[in-house]
Parts: structure tokens; C-alpha cells; sequence
């Protein structure tokens, strides 16, 4: 089970890579689509009662989408090539794609072509994770835009990979504004979860050990 400190974590460090440009608020839709985060919950927290494990893939669905181009649910995008991000390597062992697609057409019978994806992917992550503990475990600030840029390079060049030694996913981190001690929460996190490679874990390690 993941300890909700470490999930707050998360959340701040990944809304801290991601939302400045984009000015997030809190009541985003409260005028123009009040019970999207409601709508958000119920249909997560439905899905997530059957299946428990859905809460990893949107966790991880949402890390993967804010590492490329930040998080504008590109991750989503389908191309008949087959060159957009979610059919990169990193990426293929993604799911929750078609929960996501349950969530959206909801919202678009109640309030049509108002909350974007992108918000329907930070909150699936959110109330995914948060089922557990029966309340939301922390706030999503709202607003974000849906990209219309999607390639499958790029997702094969940001995502961090198993066999990235440790400099190479500090570098990587950095780039999205994180640092060496997000890297290491974030990693510890999802060492909870799967297996980790050996050399990143000892390296992780060894970090700790200096701090
Ligand atoms: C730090 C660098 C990271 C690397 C190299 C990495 C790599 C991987 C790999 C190789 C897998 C197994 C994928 C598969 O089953 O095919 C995985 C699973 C997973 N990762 Fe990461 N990951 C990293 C960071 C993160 C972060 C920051 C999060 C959370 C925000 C995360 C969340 C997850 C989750 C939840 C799973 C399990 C998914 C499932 O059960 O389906 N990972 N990761």
C-alpha cells in the first residue's frame, strides 16, 4: 500500500514540474462544469473498486504524459503510423486508456467540450490512488489545455528508462525541474510497487545514506 505522505509528495512534485505555465486554480470548472471533479471520482473510484490495480496505471499514466511536453494528455493521442507517444517503448505497457474514455464522454454529455483530458488525467491519478483512504488524499489544481503535439521520439528520449544509470536520470529529472531528491522520493515510491535495476537502486542508496 502506498503511505499517503509519499503520494503527497508525488502530487506536489509533479504539479511542480508542471504547472507553471499553465495557471492552474482550483475551481477551474466551477462555473462552467461544477460536478466534473465529482463526475471524475465516481467513475474512478467505480472502476478502481473492480479492478484495484488501476490505480498504478494511472499514476503512472499521468507521470508518463507530464514527462513529455508536460502534462496535456498527449500521451492519448492515436496516429494510424503508430508515431505518437503511446506507442513508444516506454509506453506500451501503459492501461487505463479506456477508463480515461468512460470519464471524458461522461463530461461531454454533461458540459460538452469544456474539461480537458489532461485534467481528467491528473484527477484519475488523484481519486485512483485516493480510493483506499475514501477521501482525496490531495488538491488538483485545474485548468489544464489538451496538446495537439504527440511523438513517440520524444516519449523514447524523456522517459526515464530502467537502463539509465544515475547521472542520466538526474539529467532527466532536471530537465522537468526536479531534483535529485524528487528522483529519489519518486523512486522510492515506485520501488513500493515493481522491481527496480540494481545499479539505480544502489545509487538511490547511496544518496539516502549522504542526506
Ligand atoms: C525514476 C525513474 C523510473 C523508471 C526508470 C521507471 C521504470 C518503470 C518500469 C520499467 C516499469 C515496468 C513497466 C512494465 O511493466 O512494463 C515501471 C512500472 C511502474 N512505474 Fe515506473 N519508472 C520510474 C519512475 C516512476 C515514477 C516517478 C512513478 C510514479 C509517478 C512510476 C510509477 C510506476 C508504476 C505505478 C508502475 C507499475 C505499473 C503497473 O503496475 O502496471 N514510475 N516503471
Amino acid at each position: 500500500m502506498m503511505k499517503p505522505s509519499l503520494v503527497l509528495l508525488l502530487a506536489f512534485s509533479l504539479a511542480l514540474a508542471t504547472s507553471v505555465a499553465a495557471k492552474l486554480q482550483k475551481d477551474f470548472y466551477k462555473k462552467s462544469c461544477p460536478q466534473a471533479e465529482q463526475t471524475v471520482q465516481t467513475i474512478i473510484w467505480k472502476h478502481v473498486a473492480g479492478n484495484p490495480e488501476l490505480a498504478a496505471k494511472f499514476l503512472r499514466l499521468f507521470f508518463h504524459d507530464c514527462f513529455v511536453r508536460g502534462c496535456d494528455a498527449s500521451i492519448l493521442i492515436d496516429s494510424k503510423a503508430k508515431d505518437t507517444e503511446k506507442f513508444a517503448a516506454p509506453n506500451l505497457s501503459l492501461a487505463g486508456f479506456d477508463v480515461i474514455e468512460d470519464v471524458k464522454s461522461e463530461l461531454e454529455k454533461e458540459c460538452p467540450g469544456v474539461v480537458s483530458c489532461a485534467d481528467i488525467i491528473a484527477l484519475a491519478a488523484r481519486d485512483s490512488v485516493s480510493y483506499q483512504f475514501h477521501r482525496s488524499l490531495w488538491e488538483v489544481k485545474l485548468g489544464r489545455r489538451d496538446g495537439k503535439i504527440s511523438r513517440s521520439s520524444e516519449a523514447r528520449t524523456e522517459i526515464p528508462s530502467p537502463n539509465d544509470d544515475f547521472s542520466t536520470l538526474v539529467g532527466r529529472f532536471a530537465k522537468k525541474s526536479l531534483d535529485v531528491k524528487d528522483l529519489v522520493v519518486l523512486s522510492v515510491l515506485r520501488e513500493q510497487r515493481s522491481e527496480i535495476t540494481p545499479t539505480f537502486a544502489c545509487a538511490v542508496n547511496a544518496v539516502i545514506d549522504e542526506d
